[in-house]
């Protein structure tokens, strides 16, 4: 019954879906390759493989299937990983705790509630003769219908009641559409649609669920906007529009563009953008920056160019830094967002658009030489300020040489007197601690750096190394485990971690039940997982000339055991002759190791 679960657990969470959450991943051929979360490295070598759903890592060896990766990221046990895999996939697990029963209770319940007033929106926008306003509205501003589908575009229709009437007749109370943020109470008792006349947009969370719904007016009425309220589901700072529809593009291409507005997203999307998510408001916050830098490095910025979108785009530099993240600007002219840029110049001149964004330092040269004087000691001295922190903080030297001589240039000042005051920056900075040294995800890899070092690849012998061979054919193909099943028993296979993973192997295949996540799942040692997960992602250039591989591999394995045994034998026959025993006894060995040394002939 509980391993039932797991494995219920384990399929509705998909490793790549699962890391690729949490780690910036690329496809590489089959597998998907990305930075190892679990310590520093600077190339990937962290590797996830969607048909065997395990992962590995060649740098630090740690690897197992989706529980073990949930257990290393959140540092919790199986039980934990199980939870949390769990709730993620909305598989109830008897918690024992009542509290926890009733807030998952309640968490089910709203987004329920949500998915069926985002059908009931989209219903109306699509079928419905009323909804034709709404229909209207998104034609007049191109919006075609494919678009529309996609992100489940709704309208809400002018009446105080539609949505209350619709969910009473499915059996669902005013109060729960209160706690959904879908309905008010009226001030003489009573309760009313947040949502009217307006056109709806479903917000969901970066695993598809609707959790919030933002509704435009039709036409040049305030509010433009009106957002559902935060709840237990839905933190505006915390999500990302549209990112469950771009995640798989953002992957792909390794970058994203982060645009304010729903807009600004759907036209972009439309155009051809598909790693496009609005941070819908204008800063981007601190979560939104990590949540980003779990699916890509490379950030590209295009909010609207008037102030509060310069002041937003300057205060994500930071942010998206601190969380792994190379940031660039998108010079969009003044006056225009993505959307009205789009419509107006087209899917080329925005891609020439992006082409030009600029990096941190270039961004602000360029807005403070639409703002200041720099003519004057005052404006130079005003822009010196203003970018010696993101000279100081560009980590390449190279480009920091360059753009020092480019900022140099443009104040005209000396690069000397610039490089003084960078030095003086990083002095006071360094007094408290570099501000990027504070990651949170990456301080605790120190911590397990420390406690748990990456081993260093020795000399594995041959036979080992062998041993290790016939293990990965076994793993990728069905031929040779059958024939290597026939030749050998998992008793012979040497090493703790090897020996395990084999005998793991030989039942599941015995068994008829042959999947690498269902062999780690018999294994309990760590060593053991990671080594069954590292074989499993091996280089299948190994299976090239499999045959004549396989043979030289038995013989290498089996040639070692024979030297062992005739080893042993030797040992006895030493010290039988140290006790002065019977020669008898010792004819018997002699015997035997000949009869070994002939096999070992005939092996080779
Ligand atoms: P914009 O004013 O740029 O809106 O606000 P927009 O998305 O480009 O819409 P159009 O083109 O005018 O139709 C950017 C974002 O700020 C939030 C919304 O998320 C919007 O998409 N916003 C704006 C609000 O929440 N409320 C408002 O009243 C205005
Ligand atoms: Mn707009």
């Amino acid at each position: 019954m509980f391993s039932d679960l797991i494995e219920r657990v384990r399929e509705a969470s998909d490793i790549v879906s699962i890391i690729g959450e949490r780690v910036a991943l690329k496809k590489r051929g089959k597998n998907y390759i990305g930075l190892c979360p679990f310590h520093q490295e600077k190339t990937p070598s962290f590797t996830v493989s969607p048909d065997k759903q395990l992962f590995y890592c060649f740098g630090c060896q740690q690897g197992g299937d989706v529980f073990k990766f949930v257990e290393l990221w959140e540092k919790t046990d199986f039980k934990g990983a199980l939870e949390i895999l769990a709730e993620r996939a909305g598989i109830p697990l008897s918690s024992q705790d009542p509290r926890e029963q009733k807030r998952y209770r309640e968490r089910q319940s709203l987004y329920k509630i949500l998915a069926l007033a985002a059908r009931f929106y989209h219903h109306i926008f699509l079928n419905l003769p009323p909804g034709k306003a709404a229909r209207d509205y998104c034609q007049r501003r191109g919006i075609d219908r494919e678009t529309s589908e996609k992100f489940m575009l709704g309208c809400a229709l002018p009446g105080w009641d539609n949505l209350i009437r619709f969910f009473a007749k499915r059996g669902y109370k005013a109060e729960e559409l209160v706690k959904a943020g879908l309905v008010l109470p009226g001030r003489r008792g009573g309760y009313y649609d947040r949502f009217r006349n307006r056109l709806i947009f479903p917000i969901w969370d970066q695993r598809g669920r609707v959790v919030a719904f933002g509704g435009r007016v039709l036409d040049d009425s305030q509010p433009k906007y009106l957002n559902s309220p935060e709840s237990t589901i839905y933190s505006k700072g915390k999500n990302l529009y549209g990112l469950h529809l771009a995640a798989g593009a953002i992957r792909e291409q390794g970058w994203v563009l982060v645009v304010e507005g729903y807009l600004d997203a759907l036209t972009a999307h439309q155009y051809g953008w598909p790693n496009v998510v609005a941070s819908l408001g204008t800063a981007l916050t601190h979560e939104q920056a990590r949540l980003l830098s779990r699916y890509c490095r490379r950030v590209l910025i295009a909010y609207d160019a008037d102030t509060a979108g310069q002041e937003a785009t300057l205060r994500s530099f930071r942010l998206l830094k601190e969380a792994g993240c190379q940031v660039a600007v998108v010079p969009l002219p003044q006056g225009s967002d993505p959307d009205s840029y789009l419509r107006a110049e087209g899917a080329a001149a925005f891609g020439q658009l992006l082409e030009k964004a600029l990096p941190p330092v270039e961004y602000r040269l360029k807005m403070l030489q639409d703002q200041l004087d720099l003519s004057t000691l005052e404006g130079k001295m005003q822009a010196t300020n203003s970018l010696v922190p993101l000279l100081a903080e560009t980590d390449n030297q190279v480009e920091r040489e360059l753009l020092v001589k480019k900022v140099a240039g443009a104040l005209e000042v000396s690069e000397a007197s610039l490089w003084a005051e960078i030095r003086q920056y990083r002095g006071r900075k360094g007094k408290r601690g570099r501000e990027g040294d504070r990651i949170p995800g990456k301080r605790y890899n120190i911590d397990r750096d420390f406690h748990n070092p990456p081993k260093k690849p020795g000399i594995t012998p041959a036979y080992l190394r062998a041993q290790e061979a016939l293990l990965t054919f076994c793993l990728h193909d069905q031929e040779a485990r059958e024939i290597i099943v026939k030749e050998l028993s998992w008793q012979q296979f040497t090493a703790g971690a090897h020996r395990e993973v084999a005998r793991a192997l030989w039942l599941a295949h015995e068994e008829g039940q042959f999947t690498p996540a269902g062999v780690l799942a018999r294994l309990e040692n760590t060593e053991a997982k990671a080594l069954l997960s590292r074989l499993s992602l091996q280089d299948e250039t190994i299976l090239e000339q499999k045959e004549r591989s396989i043979r030289d591999c038995l013989v290498v394995v089996k040639r070692q055991q024979l030297l062992e045994e005739i080893k042993v034998l030797q040992e006895q026959i030493i010290s039988l002759e140290g006790e002065g025993k019977s020669t008898d006894k010792a004819n018997l060995l002699i015997e035997l190791i000949e009869d070994k040394q002939k096999q070992l002939h005939r092996l080779e």
